[in-house]
């Protein structure tokens, strides 16, 4: 049996909502093994769950997330964007989903978002919510900004950490140990041969996102891919499940 784990991007983002309950749902009654999601702060510095820095593309609203309260922001639809049938759908606070998660076998692959908007102390809440629902032994935190790996690893080292990362890095095994990281999560153009040799020589796993082709399921399960980020958890299972 083929041991590659699923993560479920955004939830099921491809048949639900990205990032909302309706996805995380989805990917459980899939059968995947964990589902990934992103994180940012509202205004009242509460842990919510959407990718943009903006809910312009898949809300009712318009504006930065940064600028709303979680009350303002529990008025929006999430879900009509994708569906009309999802007008229901809400931006699910972390603790909403924690929560839920606690009720089921699921790992977590939380991403901290830091684009353009930085939110001062994300990771010290991010790693109250988790320790709150006893969950660090699920979770792996990942994010493109290193800076927010190093300090979650400062206030809580027994967090597993993973840097995200969309380029042909040199020798990433070897960079994401200067920053205490344990795994890679690479964008897949990245996943090439000779990433997965060095980081199978340091012990680390590869975590490529997103993986949405039958093809690349495939070839990165049979090449021994510790896990592979996709949209589509239940087409990833029937491949998996034909090895
Ligand atoms: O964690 C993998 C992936 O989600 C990172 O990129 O832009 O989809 O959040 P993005
Ligand atoms: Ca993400």
């Amino acid at each position: 049996m083929n041991n590659t784990q699923i993560f479920a991007h955004r939830g099921s983002a491809g048949t639900h909502p990205e990032n909302t309950m309706d996805a995380f749902e989805a990917a459980l009654l899939a059968g995947a093994d964990g589902i990934e999601l992103d994180v940012q702060l509202t205004q009242d510095g509460i842990p919510v769950i959407i990718h943009d820095e903006t809910v312009n593309r898949t809300t009712n609203g318009e504006g930065w997330v940064k600028d709303f309260t979680l009350n303002e922001l529990k008025k929006l639809d999430a879900g009509s964007w994708f569906d009309p049938k999802f007008t229901d759908a809400t931006i699910p606070s972390l603790e909403e989903v924690l929560e839920w998660i606690t009720n089921t076998p699921l790992l977590i692959n939380i991403e901290l978002k830091s684009g353009v908007v930085r939110y001062p102390s994300i990771e010290k809440i991010v790693l109250d919510a988790i320790s709150s629902f006893k969950l660090k032994d699920r979770v792996i935190i990942s994010s493109f900004n290193h800076y927010s790996l190093v300090e979650v690893n400062r206030l809580d080292p027994a967090v597993e950490t993973a840097i995200l990362f969309m380029e042909g890095l040199y020798e990433p095994w070897k960079y994401a140990k200067t920053v205490n990281a344990k795994g890679l999560h690479c964008y897949l153009p990245v996943a090439v041969p000779e990433l997965f040799q060095g980081a199978a020589k340091a012990e680390m796993p590869v975590r490529p996102f997103p993986v949405n082709e039958e093809k690349h399921m495939l070839s990165l399960m049979k090449g021994g891919s510790s896990a592979i980020i996709t949209d589509w958890p239940e087409k990833a299972l029937k491949v998996r499940d034909s090895l």
